[in-house]
């Protein structure tokens, strides 16, 4: 993979973050402490038209058959070993040098949004969540492009929900000419429960696979569907809920405020806080993870 395009893929990660922003300004627990959604620089004229795009192709390729081919590629979990500070600076590598207001480093988002959770007082397995959550973006470094990488997420095998973002682009996933793929629930049942839906393929299902066999539960909702806005934002999917997931759900909604909001913090000391991360990984992780 190129340079050019890898520099490309961290600047869309970077508008698709924006975007979000443009759409869920408010900042629940943070009030006082937040850049308000309209000083971060106004790229909405160019994001618009990026974004869009970057939905159009999310919303036309990600089909059932795509996201379990990816499945089986990646979840094997047999490309690399790496400890979770290797995967930090691998993940580095995705430099974006275009905005000064929010030229953070992957590594330094890591850190803002942990450090957050660390100010806020959180156990510290939210503390490590806050941690890993975008380390499997690392996707794109095995090559895979960004709209099977980031962006939000959507259950592939049933009809897609209006709420989700840029839903007329649903039209032309070669799924919409699927009938059973179309109806409410699709190939699931109802109740199933949401750790059983096929999410489209990206950062959240990697990452989650990683450290499942390591952490909380709502630790693991977190990592695994804190892109499923649809679900945490908009309620949908509601039908596919089993009683247990009240509890998840309400643990992604509270991760949520981290992601999004902790982006106007300060630059954090990355070699100042690796002692304490490095205690941190090594009480809940085994020292290299398969990836
Ligand atoms: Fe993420
Ligand atoms: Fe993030």
């Amino acid at each position: 993979m190129d340079t050019q395009s890898v520099e490309m893929s961290a600047s869309v990660m970077d508008q698709l973050e924006e975007s979000l922003l443009q759409r869920y300004p408010e900042a629940p627990g943070f009030v006082g402490k937040t850049k308000a959604a309209e000083e971060f620089r106004n790229y909405e004229q160019t994001a618009r038209s990026t974004v869009r795009e970057f939905y159009r192709l999310n919303h036309t390729h990600q089909t059932l058959d795509f996201v379990l081919t990816k499945k089986n590629e990646y979840l094997a979990l047999n490309r690399a070993q790496m400890s979770v500070w290797e995967a930090m600076e691998f993940l580095n590598s995705l430099v974006d040098d275009s905005d000064p207001d929010t030229d953070y480093t992957q590594i330094e988002h890591l850190l803002q949004t942990s450090e957050q959770v660390r100010r806020d007082g959180h156990p510290r397995w939210f503390i490590l969540t806050g941690l890993l959550h975008d380390l499997g973006k690392i996707l794109c470094l095995w090559g895979e492009p960004q709209w099977a990488v980031v962006g939000d997420t959507f259950p592939v095998g049933c009809r897609p929900d209006d709420r989700i973002v840029f839903h007329e682009f649903f039209a032309q996933n070669p799924d919409s000419h699927i009938p059973q793929y179309q109806a409410p629930l699709g190939i699931y049942q109802q109740g199933c429960g949401i750790g059983n839906l096929h999410l489209s393929w990206g950062h959240d299902e990697y990452i989650y696979n990683v450290v499942k066999d390591y952490l909380p539960d709502q630790a693991l909702a977190m990592l695994r569907f804190h892109s499923f806005y649809p679900w945490h934002k908009e309620g949908a999917y509601a039908q596919f809920m089993a009683p247990s997931d009240a509890g998840l759900l309400e643990a992604v909604r509270a991760f949520n405020p981290y992601d999004l909001y902790t982006k106007s913090h300060e630059r954090p000391d990355v070699a100042a806080l690796r002692p304490y991360y490095e205690d941190l990984i090594s009480e809940f992780l085994p020292a290299t993870l398969r990836w």
